[in-house]
């Protein structure tokens, strides 16, 4: 199987976890892509959608879907999302598209995440894949250094700027044997606005795309 048949698998897979008549959150990238065209064949029966980038909004409403602003919806029982590295813990890290901040909203908002990948994501512990860090332009230089003090090698990423006006700088070279403690300590890098590290809210329920059929794995919930 090719990797995209890989991604179609567990995008047709994570259908069954809408929830009927309620708004869908709805992740970023290629994968996501894939879940939302298969979306799109069973939109009668879910209300609508928050997106968690512009792209996304933009593929949904093509598609007839109705979008939502997040602040219209009260209840987004499910969310579906890609990633660029996952564990089996259920940690990730995202962004590779650049809609790290907004996914994340998206995730906080969800009662259940649910990850969609093909079996390259998954990985023993993340780090191999540059964690993208959304940051306020004028405070550029000034987290880079913090970065670095973190023992990365940040990289801002070239001509991009996110939906929200913020530039992303990728830092590779990072040693995470702790993925919450690194979200929490980046994150509070004065002018940094959020990073790829999905630990502190990780996914629940992880649909894999394996040679061998969708492989799920979930987290145990204390
Ligand atoms: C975008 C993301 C994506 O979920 C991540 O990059 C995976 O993308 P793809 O499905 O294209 O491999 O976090 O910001």
């Amino acid at each position: 199987m090719t990797q995209d048949e890989l991604k179609q698998a567990v995008a047709r897979e994570a259908v069954l976890h809408i929830v009927e008549g309620a708004v869908i959150g709805v992740g970023s990238g290629t994968t996501a892509n894939f879940f939302i065209d298969e979306l799109a064949k069973v939109k009668a029966r879910i209300a609508g959608a928050v997106a968690s980038s512009e792209a996304s909004a933009k593929r949904l409403a093509g598609h007839g879907i109705q979008v939502f602003d997040l602040n219209d919806v009260s209840d987004l029982p499910v969310y579906v999302d890609g990633a660029d590295e996952i564990t089996e813990q259920l940690a990730m890290i995202k962004g590779g598209g650049g809609a790290l901040t907004r996914e994340k909203i998206v995730a906080a908002a969800a009662g259940k995440f649910v990850c969609i990948a093909d079996a390259s994501k998954l990985v023993a512990s993340l780090g191999r894949f540059p964690l993208p860090v959304e940051v306020i332009p004028m405070a550029r230089g000034y987290v880079a250094r913090q970065l670095e003090q973190l023992g990365g090698q940040p990289r801002e990423r070239a001509g991009f700027v996110t939906d929200n006006g913020n530039l992303i700088i990728d830092v590779s070279g990072l040693s995470i044997p702790d993925p919450a403690g690194l979200e929490e300590r980046i994150n509070n890098v004065v002018g940094v606005v959020t990073n790829g590290l999905f630990a502190r809210r990780p996914a629940d329920v992880l649909l894999l795309g394996t040679a061998q059929g969708v492989r799920a794995l979930s987290r145990s919930r204390a």
